[in-house]
């Protein structure tokens, strides 16, 4: 018999898909995440040959040693910081992704997040349910025009290109980018401006936006120095991972106002928030909901899916990190 455990519920289509390859499937009944011990038991309980794991979970060398067997990590998420990948390649453990997944739908968010900030969405909607509407104003929610600013992104693979197509043909704004690799496509294509630095960026965007990959080097990439490079009335936007910014700092900036405003899916510590955000009223948080639309949650789950059934057919499976 070939088992696969999943950490958490995700769709059926993805659970039915490893039913029908003939696997035995046990979820995980609780609806929420594992803590390392509950995998690390939940593991041990029987030989498992793959794990469906969700980017809340901490896949590190004791969680292999809890499933020796287990020739596949199919991670239901585009990010995979999650998981030390390292360790798993020296052990010859195939770790995947779903890269497909959501990641247009993290650029719509990305930019839902910019115009809730620059056309003060959010912040008014409070204002109409506190009931303090008391007719037309020429004074009230000045918002940031887009067009003609520049918006700045911080690395420009699949989302990152993704926002930068938004804003050239949807806001008509200038891009300009940073990213370790130079990305010839994205300045042919929209005229993107390449920044040899992360500190040019944040000089010239009047939007900066992340979508760089959570790594050593990117920990705390946005840190308190290069918060002050940024211009007061500059927007900084999250869809990334929440450690590639210092969030004590990030308060500190809006506080004092270093910068005008914050728009974050993500946070340092989910799913705590910094002490002081919540208070601060130019900033629009989400609750790491950037590719959550039901078909990128049902593309994820048939993806994840079809990883395990390949890496199991003895083959690579196609989103093999
Ligand atoms: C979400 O953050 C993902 O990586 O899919």
């Amino acid at each position: 018999m070939v088992r696969v455990f999943v950490t958490r519920k995700i769709p059926d289509n993805g659970i039915e898909m490893l039913k029908r390859a003939g696997f035995e499937v046990d979820v995980s009944p609780k609806n929420r995440p594992l803590s390392k011990q509950e995998l690390v038991r939940a593991l041990r309980r029987k030989p498992y040959d793959a794990v469906l794991s969700l980017l809340t979970d901490q896949i590190d060398a004791v969680v292999f040693d809890a499933a020796p067997r287990a020739k596949i990590f199919a991670n239901y998420a585009i990010g995979f910081n999650n998981i030390d990948i390292t360790e798993a390649k020296k052990r010859g453990i195939f770790i995947t992704n779903t890269p497909g997944g959501g990641a247009d739908r993290v650029a719509e968010h990305t930019w839902g997040l910019i115009l809730a900030l620059t056309c003060k969405i959010a912040e008014s909607d409070q204002f109409m349910r506190k009931g303090k509407y008391k007719g037309w104003d020429p004074m009230i929610f000045h918002g940031t025009k887009l067009s003609g600013k520049t918006l700045g992104i911080i690395g420009t693979g699949r989302i990152g290109a993704d926002v930068a197509r938004r804003a050239l043909h949807g806001f008509e704004m200038k891009v300009i980018y940073y990213d370790i690799i130079r990305n010839e496509k994205l300045e042919q294509e929209f005229g993107a401006a390449f920044k040899p630095t992360v500190e040019e960026v944040l000089r010239e965007a009047d939007i900066v936006s992340i979508h760089v990959p959570l790594t050593k080097e990117t920990t705390h990439l946005i840190n308190s120095e290069r918060l002050a490079l940024m211009k007061p009335t500059a927007f900084l936007i999250n869809t990334a991972r929440g450690p590639v910014i210092d969030e004590a700092a990030l308060v500190f900036a809006l506080q004092s106002g270093e910068i005008a405003g914050a728009g974050l899916d993500v946070f340092e510590n989910e799913p705590k928030i910094a002490k002081g955000l919540v208070k601060i009223t130019n900033v629009v948080l989400t609750p790491h909901i950037a590719s959550a639309t039901k078909e990128a949650r049902l593309d994820m789950a048939r993806m994840a899916a079809e990883n395990i059934i390949v890496a199991l057919e003895g083959k690579t499976p196609p989103n093999k990190i």
